[in-house]
């Protein structure tokens, strides 16, 4: 079974890579998206959405890390994916699934699900320009408006020659509102042999027993449901007890520490309230810590009210 952690442009970055990945259970991660256009872009853009390209494209625990590219230009996208895999890539995503207004409007992402002889033409190209040994994925939602080509962009990205296909089970039209349609990956499984790869709405081990079995598929994709619960992947693979609110405050009071050490001041807070927004799907303590930290902007400040409030269930076990 293999567990990758989602893509998430503004939330899971490098500093949140090392964290989820050194809890554990987790066996590849994929970069925000890197806009491509028309230009082979600078070494530094792919040091900056991979920082762990300076480590042989591992977490610091040791997870493989893809670099997810976006855009419509196949010899563009050919050209920086050849550099990446140059820098280092453990491999190369190219993302089809994004909904985003503006990033539709200029031809990228989900949009391109309609256009399923672009997105061969895209596949081909990439896999052609870089090294047989880098793994080539692709990461797709079921459609744009309809899941009506599911299976014509499948077998374009089959022909393609990816080496694996992410399905997030919904169109671009159903946004995240679930459910996720986790069967419909069932019909995409039955008619190709690449390897598919399942996502969407998996929140806990239940949801992930219930995604395999109607969509067929072994490995599957987590984002919300593990910034909101570190431990599922470990507890989907090993059927291990959940974190308790205690330790997932000691990975929260790292996350700050560690943005204080390279954050400007002014943006070393929000990230810590954008994860507690998460953390509060899972843990009720969570939306209590969050309140209370709502409006504190400096990041010492925050740190310790993080500290004060793991130090609590350090004097109730000494109590
Ligand atoms: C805030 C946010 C940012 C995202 N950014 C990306 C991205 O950069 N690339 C991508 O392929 N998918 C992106 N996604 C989609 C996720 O990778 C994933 O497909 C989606 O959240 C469904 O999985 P989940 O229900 O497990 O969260 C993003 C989702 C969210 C919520």
């Amino acid at each position: 079974m293999k567990l990758v952690l989602a893509p998430m442009e503004g939330v899971v970055n490098a500093r949140m890579r090392a964290i989820l990945t050194a809890v554990g259970g987790i066996d590849r991660c994929v970069t925000e998206f890197v806009r491509v256009t028309t230009q082979l872009l600078p070494p530094r853009v792919f040091y900056r959405y991979c920082p762990e390209l300076h480590h042989g494209s591992l977490t610091p625990s040791g997870t493989p890390v893809y670099v997810q590219l976006l855009g419509s230009e196949p010899n563009a996208l050919a050209e920086n994916a050849s550099r990446a895999a140059e820098l280092g890539a453990a491999g190369i995503d190219l993302n089809f699934g994004c909904p985003a207004k503006t990033v539709n409007k200029h031809r990228g992402g989900s949009i391109l699900l309609d256009e399923p002889e672009l997105i061969h033409r895209i596949v081909a190209s990439v896999r052609q320009a870089v090294p047989a040994a880098t793994p080539v994925t692709v990461k797709i939602r079921l459609g744009y408006e309809d899941s009506d080509r599911l299976l014509e962009v499948a077998h374009a990205i089959e022909h393609g020659g990816a080496n694996e296909l992410v399905i997030h089970a919904r169109t671009k039209a159903q946004g995240y509102k679930p459910p996720a349609h986790w069967q419909r990956i069932a019909e995409v499984t039955s008619q190709i042999k690449l390897p598919v790869i399942a996502n969407g709405e998996i929140w806990t081990r239940t949801d992930y027993q219930r995604c395999r079995e109607l969509s067929h598929c072994q490995n599957v994709m987590l984002g919300r449901g593990l910034l909101a619960n570190p431990s599922l992947a470990q507890q989907i693979k090993a059927g291990t007890q959940g974190m308790p609110w205690q330790n997932a405050l000691e990975l929260l009071g790292g996350f700050q520490d560690a943005l204080i050490g390279s954050c400007s001041p002014r943006h070393a807070c929000g990230p810590v309230k954008q994860w507690l927004g998460y953390l509060k799907l899972h843990y009720p303590e969570a939306a209590l810590l969050l309140a209370h930290v709502k409006r504190i902007t400096d990041p010492d400040i925050m740190l310790d009210a993080i500290q004060t409030e793991a130090q609590k269930f350090l004097l109730a076990e000494s109590a």
